[in-house]
């Protein structure tokens, strides 16, 4: 069997090949050519941004709600167009990157060695929304079962939630896991869910790092507490754990398919950096029962991979899928959680300083990633975010306005947007 290691190690590498395809398609530009890492092992975080097309100017602090894609994205993306343009047929009759052939399997397989998992175990979706669409339409319910969700989950996760349950006769209850985000612990929440779940209770709905607060919730803890709310219980009545895994996914040094989930969604192109429209949904081996699927499937195999919405999709995105990979590999997952915590904690840090600012995100690294939420008072959130945007910083804003901290991000821009807000409390 091929170990994690090998399979890393071979989708590390197949960015590092540098081939000229005689077609004249674009040439794909890999990491070898503008080195990410430096000899000693570092990450070379200048050169990475320089992959990236950002506005100059501008200090981009939403890069996780829309982000851009990197040089070796874009040239792969612009290399698996050309084929498809020149010849339509080569979507079925085979698909290349420079280094080798490129389709579904690879794309699976490299996403499972990212999420430590098997690549018969993922499914492929467009984005996070369609994937909480698949599972919440797909989970085989009894009427009068509910899905156990918060306000604190995305629109798209609640409103999934709801559409499924009023078509099947099930119910969503959202309830609350803190009371005050800020304040939360990981204890506090675990038992918060375990009060929660009841005898009809088929799915609890939880998003690991939450855009509307920025906290990440203790995904092993609640694992655990749905564990022992399932004993006893058959699988038709089995509460499943299903985690919008969207924020966590590249942002924190976690193998998504390790975290005692039943499934995690998460779209691809945010953190990942991978190329627009796309997504994964990872199912739990012993859970792939429980669900059935709800589009045609045009990708071949079994496990997830009929739950997979078909049709012909914008393959030369789909299929770049392991160029982000290899380079997030490259990067190193605990390297670029770090960068994040870094630049985040020094988010929270100086926004705390900052007369009439309040941070909503708990302070506590375990407990939060890339998100940093906050209050400015006597200013509407939308009032902040345009105000940074008349200084050239983009915040965005849901519940609360929002800092994002990409891994492409720099202390000195976190300084300019701290210091954006200084002048309007001032
Ligand atoms: C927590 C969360 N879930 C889901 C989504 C929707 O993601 P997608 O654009 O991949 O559908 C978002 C959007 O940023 C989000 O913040």
């Amino acid at each position: 069997m091929t170990s994690r290691r090998d399979l890393l190690a071979r989708s590390a590498g197949a960015v590092a090949v540098t081939l000229v395809p005689s077609s004249g398609a674009a040439r794909v530009n890999t990491p070898r050519e503008q080195p990410v890492t430096t000899v000693d092992g570092r990450v070379d975080w200048d050169a990475l941004r320089a992959q990236f097309r950002l506005e100059p100017g501008w200090v981009n602090l939403a890069l996780f709600y829309l982000a851009s894609h990197p040089k070796v994205v874009r040239d792969a993306v612009d290399h698996l167009r050309a084929q498809v343009d020149a010849n339509p047929l080569s979507v079925p009759t085979g698909m290349a990157l420079p280094d080798g052939p490129t389709g579904w399997p690879r794309v699976r397989q490299a996403l499972a060695a990212y999420v430590g998992g098997r690549a018969e175990d993922i499914a492929m979706t467009a984005s996070t929304s369609i994937g909480l669409g698949v599972v919440y339409n797909g989970v085989v319910t009894r009427p009068g079962q509910e899905f156990l969700l918060t306000e604190h989950d995305h629109i798209s996760h609640r409103t999934a939630a709801r559409l499924a349950a009023e078509k099947h006769g099930n119910k969503v209850r959202l309830v609350s896991w803190f009371a005050d985000p800020a304040t939360a612990t990981a204890d506090g929440i675990a038992a918060a869910v375990g009060e929660a779940i009841r005898r009809n209770t088929r799915v609890v709905g939880i998003t690991w790092v939450q855009s509307s607060t920025g906290l990440r919730m203790p995904v092993r803890a609640v694992a655990e507490v749905v564990r022992r709310a399932n004993e006893g219980r058959s699988p038709a009545d089995r509460c499943l754990l299903v985690v919008d895994g969207v924020h966590g996914l590249a942002a924190v040094d976690e193998d998504a398919a390790g975290l005692g989930a039943d499934v995690v969604i998460a779209g691809t192109h945010k953190w990942l950096f991978g190329p627009r429209g796309t997504g994964l949904i990872w199912v739990a081996p012993d859970v792939l029962e429980q669900l059935r699927p709800t589009f045609v499937s045009f990708i071949s195999g079994g496990g997830a991979a009929p739950l997979s919405p078909g049709g012909f999709l914008a393959f030369e995105h789909a299929f770049a899928l392991p160029v982000a990979v290899a380079l997030h590999e490259q990067l190193g997952r605990a390297r670029v959680a770090t960068r994040i915590t870094q630049l985040s904690t020094r988010a929270k840090q100086g926004l705390s300083r900052i007369r009439g600012v309040t941070v909503h995100t708990p302070a506590d690294p375990e407990l939060s990633a890339g998100i940093t939420c906050f209050s400015v008072a006597g200013h509407a959130h939308q009032q902040v975010v345009d105000h940074a945007a008349a200084h050239r910083v983009r915040l965005s804003t849901s519940t609360y306005t929002r800092i994002g901290t990409a891994v492409i991000n720099t202390p000195a821009e976190i300084d300019t947007a701290l210091n954006s807000l200084d002048d309007l409390t001032r």
